[in-house]
């Protein structure tokens, strides 16, 4: 494996294999399995799960990280190409990042979505610029579109608790919140879930529809593994037999880059707010599920989070084990991508 940039670049069977890792470095540890090898961790964003989850993870394997983030006692970094650097930015990442890497023997990023031009954080340019310019494996640790961590650690969740794969209805749903949020999240779940094989439905309300290359992605990746992928607004009918509901915020594309008209669309759907009563003609054992962090009773009640159904701290546990697989992957070697 040369690096771990999107779930897109695995087949399901990848996939499988990668988390039987996870599975076995969970139930028998190796301590020494990354002695002497470094991680470095490049924040441009907050975090709580990402960075504690990979230095614990790298810690556990016998190997070691250290944190850069950009502007908290480190220079600012510019990520632009050809600009005249007479602003906050000290540095360039085409320095910085190989930098970085001399000292380590892999890098993980984490750079958000920029929020202003839809079609370049579709393309995820920032990201795969910065990537381009490291000679070290580098970790897509959020993206633009993508978390692909976040969507290995949720497979492995539903694995753990034996939610169905084939057969399985995993509903994605769109939820209020007061800031217009990132499409990395939502587009990494309903990648991962149709890959896995499972019946997938997008739940939102009109004008929060996925952008099209994510649910075509999402197609692809069903088709691989004889799942499905659809959207509606029509609460009732989606969450029906669901085994998942998958809570998520995510910024209309109808408004992209216009954060007033954005607040305003958004502003009387408030009642996206999963409660116990969106589970009545769900699954007996439907689970909740969420990346975190999550406002309570703006996205979820507190009554659904602190009860049975919830998984979200095994899905922030599971980030540890699913990552360590792909650091021992990595940096251990074994072939395939
Ligand atoms: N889910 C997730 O990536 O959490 P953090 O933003 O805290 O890392």
């Amino acid at each position: 494996m040369k690096g771990f940039l999107h779930l897109s670049d695995f087949s399901p069977e990848e996939v499988r294999d990668l988390l039987e890792l996870a599975v076995r470095l969970e139930r028998h540890p190796e301590p020494e399995a990354l002695k002497g090898k470094i991680l470095a961790l490049l924040f441009f964003n907050p975090s709580l799960r990402t960075l504690a989850s990979f230095q614990a993870g790298m810690s556990r394997l016998g190997g070691s990280s250290f944190v850069i983030s950009p502007g908290q006692g480190t220079w600012i970094l510019e990520t632009r190409d050809g600009v005249v650097m007479d602003g906050a930015a000290a540095e360039h990442v085409r320095e910085a990042i190989p930098v970085l890497a001399s000292y380590a023997d892999a890098l993980g990023i984490r750079s958000f979505a920029g929020g202003a031009d839809l079609a370049a954080d579709l393309a995820d340019s920032t990201f795969h610029q910065m990537a381009e310019v490291c000679p070290r494996p580098v970790i897509n640790m959020e993206s633009a579109v993508d978390h692909p961590c976040q969507a290995l650690g949720d497979w492995k969740t539903m694995d753990d608790l034996g939610i169905p794969d084939t057969g399985g209805k995993f509903v994605l749903s769109w939820a209020w919140h007061p800031k217009p949020l990132p499409l990395a999240v939502p587009a990494a779940a309903v990648h991962m879930a149709a890959l896995r094989g499972m019946e997938v439905t997008v739940l939102r309300p009109e004008g929060f529809g996925l952008p099209e290359p994510v649910m075509e992605g999402a197609r692809r990746a069903a088709a691989l593994s004889g799942g499905s992928v659809r959207e509606t607004a029509e609460r009732g009918e989606a969450l029906e037999g669901a085994h998942v509901i998958y809570a998520k915020s995510w910024t209309s594309p109808v408004h992209y880059g216009n954060p007033e008209a954005e607040a305003v669309f958004r502003a009387g759907l408030r009642d996206w707010c999963v409660d116990e009563d969106w589970f009545a003609d769900a699954a007996p054992d439907c689970r909740f599920m969420h990346c975190l962090p999550v406002r309570r009773n703006v996205v979820v009640k507190d009554a659904v989070l602190d009860g049975p159904r919830s998984v979200v701290v095994r899905e922030a546990e599971n980030r540890m084990w699913a990552q360590m697989a792909v650091l021992h992957r990595l940096l251990r070697g074994s072939g395939g991508n």
